[in-house]
């Protein structure tokens, strides 16, 4: 785990200020995870080429990132491509949104250096264009020794894929170490995951209404508190942001167990009948 990253709220817009003014700081999720959601209907809206909407919503990473940054959020992850807009998507969609991204990369890096922000990937990144790799191999050396938010692109990501690498990986290691079955955990599964390094996501926004996950984190999501926001990515800005993990902090997390609000807890239910149904 990287250091506490410093606050700035002072740099937070008035309206975030007092959104976050509502916040109870000891509070704050450590991770959150976004699927971006909505920039073909964005564009589509306003009559524009889908290609616009993507070029908008590269704008609203930056800001949320910013604003995150600001607030001392320690890991953000964002759904950027998926396995599944790579396989398809149509070509000439597909190559303009690696130039976006490579493109993306070329002109954040400043401020992403100015805001503290670390840069890491998970996805099968090797099958993107060679051109790109480097791009992003570039700004995570670059980024590496930051200490404040680190913003992990999700990139020709599926977790479904994610899983089968993992399952791969400790095979491999079953085999070469003779482990005994019986005492593989969920932790071995973790341990083998692109995510091995960071947190479960404590929240994950979904933006433009759709009531899917889409193949994200399936493995990590498990006990991840939802937010639906109709939201069109291209207009999600910090603000949002804030918005939804005040919605958190009103969420009671129950891992399973039992709620404050549940009733008594018998000291020993057995004296009760259970109904036949
Ligand atoms: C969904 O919109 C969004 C994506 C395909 C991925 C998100 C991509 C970006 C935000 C742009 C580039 C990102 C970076 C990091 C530079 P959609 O096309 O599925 O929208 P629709 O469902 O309304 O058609």
């Amino acid at each position: 785990m990287h250091p506490s990253p410093t606050l700035r709220i002072h740099e937070l817009t008035a309206e975030e200020r007092a959104v976050y003014a509502s916040l109870k700081p000891e509070a704050l999720p450590q991770h959150v995870a976004i699927i971006m959601d909505g920039n073909g209907r964005w564009a589509g809206r306003r009559s524009l080429k889908r290609f616009l909407g993507h070029q908008q919503g590269a704008k609203s990473v930056q800001l949320v990132t910013e604003t995150a940054s600001r607030i001392g959020l320690p890991w953000l992850t964002l759904y950027a491509f998926s396995l599944e807009n790579n396989l398809r998507r149509p070509r000439a969609e597909v190559s303009f949104l690696m130039r976006l991204l490579k493109s993306y990369l070329e002109s954040n890096l400043q401020r992403m250096m100015d805001n503290n922000v670390r840069m890491r990937y998970i996805g099968r990144t090797r099958d993107l264009p060679p051109e790109v790799q480097e791009k992003m191999r570039w700004v995570e050396d670059a980024t590496a020794r930051n200490t404040g938010t680190t913003l992990t692109l999700a990139l020709n990501y599926g977790a479904r894929s994610e899983l089968v690498d993992a399952f791969r990986g400790l095979a491999a290691e079953i085999k070469q170490k003779h482990l005994n079955l019986d005492h593989i955990t969920e932790e071995d599964v973790h341990r083998h995951l692109y995510t091995a390094h960071m947190p479960d996501p404590d929240l994950l926004i979904r933006t433009s209404g759709e009531l899917r996950i889409s193949n994200f984190l399936l493995w990590q999501i498990a006990y991840t508190e939802i937010f639906v926001t109709e939201r069109y990515w291209p207009d999600f800005r910090g603000l949002h942001l804030l918005e939804a993990i005040a919605d958190f902090q009103r969420r009671e997390r129950r891992y399973g167990g039992i709620g404050e609000d549940g009733g008594e807890v018998e000291e020993d239910p057995e004296h009760i009948r259970i109904a036949a149904s």
